[in-house]
């Protein structure tokens, strides 16, 4: 990272004009006068995304059950529609994606697939500061089992409270592992793991890989076809903008086809024998035998939108500006703000980081309600960091600055004494 960045409003305002990616900005839904920081959480609407859900909902009302029908059984294989917009993201073949639920619910079908312990080898390893949902996931197939948790997790430590060393993970990789289950990126620090190196590891020793790609799956390129993990789960509402609790994705790699899908719905079922109502499960030959029930078209019909932008721009030109605006970010809290007790706790090199600059102040608490009262939506994760996220799509350079005006301003004047310590969810 080298870049020549300068100080003062006018600067950030050049940088805008030099964005190639500006003019999406006037696709999205953004509140005038709010700085919008938090799409590493919730993604912005826009117009592509709103056009595409009111569509379906006017085939609803015009179709009725014919739905299912329209433009050559659009709805009925949405999955399919929409994994080919979302191949190119991670490089993968499109009949290796599929398109449903949550995080969490694709996590259960992977795991009950996948997770086949023997005497042998049973442990599955994770890292002591994955996002919760994916620990209860791991541990309910350890539970359903009838394994103990104790004796099967082997948790990666962090040496440093922020970040995980790929190391440290190869270290515990040994011949009595069955699975490990990783974050791309990292929720808190925002670190990238070296995803190509700890899944050839793990396949060198027979072990099964799946990756979270919560925190990169539209901010990040991943190549699936060199990486080739065995299993991967996403959700849709981050970068991709697909709306809150917009429908999820899950890859399965081709190798994988012949086994038995761990969870097992009509919606895996091969299409041409579906509708003869067997009571014998006919799995689909690719990654559609893994999907469940009926699509939940409201919550993909936005997703399905959004990705024309991703397909319009491409992957690469957003993870180049999400580099640069990030890395813009940085420039300005190291000489404007690394004075007042704030510091930057992801790693900084391009290659090690994802979306979001995760930036601690002991009281990151107080200064991110001061902040939303200040018109600057950010995030807040226990204890200490603010994660702020200016995403490619639709923050400006001069949205950064002003947010780095906005934090200086809080903490110089302290503002944020006037805010209680206690704590109130904070979604
Ligand atoms: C890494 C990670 N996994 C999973 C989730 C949430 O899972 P779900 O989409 O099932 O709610 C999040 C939510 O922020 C997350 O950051």
């Amino acid at each position: 990272m080298n870049h020549d960045f300068q100080e003062g409003l006018n600067f950030a305002k050049e940088l805008d004009k030099l964005d190639k990616l500006h003019y999406l900005r006037e696709r999205f839904h953004l509140n005038k006068g709010e700085i919008y920081m938090d799409g590493n959480s919730l993604g912005l609407s826009s117009v592509d995304a709103e056009e595409s859900l009111l569509a379906a909902v006017q085939d609803w009302r015009r179709e009725a059950i014919k739905i299912w029908g329209v433009d050559e059984g659009r709805y009925f294989n949405f999955s399919k529609i929409i994994a080919l917009k979302l191949k190119d993201l991670i490089k993968a073949d499109p009949n290796e994606i599929i398109v449903m639920g949550s995080i969490t619910s694709n996590l259960h079908q992977a795991l009950t697939t996948f997770y086949k312990p023997t005497k042998e080898r049973y442990k599955i390893i994770i890292d002591e500061l994955n996002f919760p949902t994916d620990i209860y996931a791991v541990k309910s197939i350890i539970e359903l089992k009838g394994q103990n948790a104790e004796d099967t997790l082997v948790k990666v430590k962090s040496r440093d409270g922020r970040t995980i060393l790929e190391e440290d993970i190869i270290a515990l990789m040994k011949e009595d592992v069955s699975l490990i289950l990783l974050p791309s990126v990292l929720y808190r620090s925002a670190q990238l793991l070296d995803m190509e190196l700890i899944t050839k590891e793990a396949h060198k020793l027979g072990i099964l890989i799946g990756w979270d790609l919560a925190h990169s799956i539209g901010v990040i390129p991943h190549n699936f076809k060199k990486i080739a993990p065995d299993f991967a789960v996403w959700c849709s509402y981050k970068y991709l903008n697909a709306g809150p609790g917009a429908t999820a994705g899950m890859y399965i790699n081709k190798r994988h086809f012949d086994k038995s899908a761990g969870l097992k719905g009509w919606f895996g079922n091969k299409d041409e024998t579906q509708f003869l109502m067997s009571h014998n499960f006919d799995q689909d030959q690719d990654a559609n035998g893994w999907l469940l029930g009926t699509h939940n078209i409201f919550s993909m019909a936005p997703l399905d939108g959004v990705l024309n932008i991703f397909n319009e721009v491409g992957i690469e030109q957003v993870r180049s500006k999400s580099l640069h605006i990030t890395a813009y970010l940085m420039y300005l809290i190291d000489t404007k703000l690394s004075k007042y007790g704030f510091s930057i706790g992801n790693p900084r090199e391009d290659h090690r980081r994802g979306g979001h600059i995760s930036l601690e102040h002991d009281e990151a608490y107080r200064i991110s309600l001061a902040l939303r009262d200040s018109n600057v939506i950010p995030d807040y994760r226990e204890p200490n960091v603010l994660r702020l996220a200016p995403v490619a799509l639709y923050v400006s350079y001069e949205e950064v600055y002003l947010l780095v005006e906005t934090l200086e301003k809080i903490v110089l004047d302290r503002v944020y004494e006037k805010y209680s310590l206690d704590r109130v969810t904070v979604l």
